[in-house]
């Protein structure tokens, strides 16, 4: 009620203010020339009765011309210039020309710049063709068609498959099994599941995995230090290398293999390493046979032979 009345709010956008200001800076030029037409006429009347009937610089000739002759012209010259300055440099030069400068260089620069988007868009997808292509090459690769990689264990019901770096069950017909799977063959394995052997095992090629850069081992033992460079040796000289283990091993195997080769021992057991849980949406079981207890098997176990899908 007893606030300051607002002041009103100008309807003119900036673009008729600009319009208007314009305007009146054109009706200030043309006055000014019309005001220069003026002067000149009344200053060439005013030089020409100076000379001719006052006699003012009468003796004062150039190229036997007068000299308010001189005068008149040069002022005419001067002012052909205003008028040539307001009628064709001011208008030829004037808001909008200006305008039309400014949007031609605005196309310009937008069709620069639009090239450049296409340049810059065009360099990341080849940038991100060539990430993707990095990554496919990092992501574990199946082996070619002609090789199989296998994976061969035990593992009871609860996944465990050692303690101690021991075996924990003794199942003769697994151990018979696994020499009649392995042998004549490379097998791959990490550096503690080496050292629970008491010696290399016969007619196989070891491959032994290892951080250490100056691990010994016997004559005929291939060390390597990688589960990469393992496994590229092992394909390279054999159609069905197996790795056999331990926990670390088979883990980072795993996205590698081709086939499993499990013994599942039916019972629980206590231990500290185990085989991964095999994802059944990745895997089909194709061959099943079950084992009874008998006297020289204290557990019963089933031989199962998985192919990835
Ligand atoms: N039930 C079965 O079928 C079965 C079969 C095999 C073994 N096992 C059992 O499994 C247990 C041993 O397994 P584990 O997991 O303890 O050991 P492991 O897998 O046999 O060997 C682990 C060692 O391998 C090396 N290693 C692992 N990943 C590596 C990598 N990416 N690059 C280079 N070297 C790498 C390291 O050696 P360094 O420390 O020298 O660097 C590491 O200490 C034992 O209890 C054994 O009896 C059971």
């Amino acid at each position: 009620m007893f606030g300051k009345k607002k002041k009103p709010t100008t309807q003119i956008d900036q673009e008729q203010l600009a319009l208007i200001e314009a305007a009146q800076k054109r009706i200030k030029q043309k006055k000014r020339l019309y005001y220069h037409l003026v002067i000149f006429i009344i200053g060439s009347a005013f030089l020409v009765l100076l000379n001719v009937v006052l006699g003012f610089g009468k003796d004062f000739t150039l190229f036997q011309t007068d000299w308010f002759v001189w005068a008149v012209l040069t002022w005419f010259f001067v002012f052909l210039f205003h008028v040539f300055d307001v009628y064709i440099t001011k208008k030829f030069m004037g808001k909008d020309w200006e305008a039309e400068q400014l949007e031609k260089l605005v196309s310009k620069q937008e069709l620069r710049i639009e090239k450049l988007k296409q340049k810059f868009l065009k360099e990341e997808t080849e940038i991100a063709k060539a990430q993707a292509m990095e990554e496919i090459d990092n992501k574990p690769q199946p082996i070619s068609k002609r090789n199989t990689l296998s994976l061969i264990v035990a593992a009871a019901e609860n996944h465990i498959i050692g303690k101690d770096n021991q075996l924990i069950w003794h199942l003769s017909d697994d151990l018979k099994r696994f020499k009649k799977l392995t042998s004549g063959h490379y097998i791959i394995m990490g550096r503690k599941t080496f050292e629970s052997f008491p010696k290399p095992l016969p007619n196989r090629t070891h491959v032994v995995i290892t951080r250490q850069k100056d691990y010994q081992v016997p004559e005929g033992v291939i060390i390597v230090n990688s589960i990469q460079d393992a496994i590229e040796i092992a394909t390279a000289n054999d159609n069905e290398p197996f790795v056999i283990g331990g926990g670390e091993i088979y883990k980072q195997a795993l996205p590698y293999a081709t086939k499993i080769e499990l013994t599942r021992v039916h019972h629980e057991f206590e231990g500290d390493t185990f085989f991964p849980e095999i994802d059944l949406t990745a895997w089909k079981e194709v061959a099943n046979t079950f084992h009874k207890k008998d006297e020289k098997h204290e557990y019963e176990f089933s031989f199962i032979t998985y192919e990835r899908i």
